[in-house]
């Protein structure tokens, strides 16, 4: 699969951040199954605690629409004036909401550009992860 028009969905999505406080600008895409892409961005507030990450928002935007199938996500992140983009990878909480929704061999895409990208697997960055299964008796 080309990854990169689901990266460049990613510095779209970046571009909504809202991010006053950090000034750390983060952009994800989601391609779900059916073909539609979910874009999120990171969304901030003073409270520091209720910060919602990129990767959440996309998540939760295709979750609120009835869609809980999906191929693949985008990461895209930097600083507010970053003129070149390290990866930035999924933190726990969003390894572990997307382990609820995505299969262990979820493509998982960080990138610096579009042209410049690593793909790792969900299972690769939160393996042994807790399930629902889990809570089975
Ligand atoms: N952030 C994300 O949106 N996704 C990540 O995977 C890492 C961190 C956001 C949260 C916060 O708004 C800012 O980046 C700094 O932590």
């Amino acid at each position: 699969m080309d990854y990169k028009p689901l990266v460049r969905e990613a510095f779209e999505a970046r571009k909504y951040a809202y991010a006053p406080y950090s000034n750390f600008l983060v952009g994800a895409s989601l391609l779900a199954k059916n073909g539609k892409i979910y874009r999120g961005c990171n969304i901030e507030n003073a409270g520091f605690s209720p910060t919602n990450c990129a990767e959440r928002t996309a998540i939760f935007k295709a979750v609120s629409e009835g869609v809980h199938e999906f191929e693949a996500i985008a990461v895209v992140g930097g600083s507010r004036d970053a003129k070149a983009f390290s990866l930035c990878f999924p933190c726990g909480v969003c390894r572990q909401v997307l382990t609820e929704f995505c299969r262990p061999d979820l493509p998982v895409i960080v990138a610096r550009s579009e042209d410049d990208f690593e793909v790792h697997t969900l299972r690769e960055l939160l393996p042994h992860g807790f399930g629902g299964a889990d809570l089975q008796p």
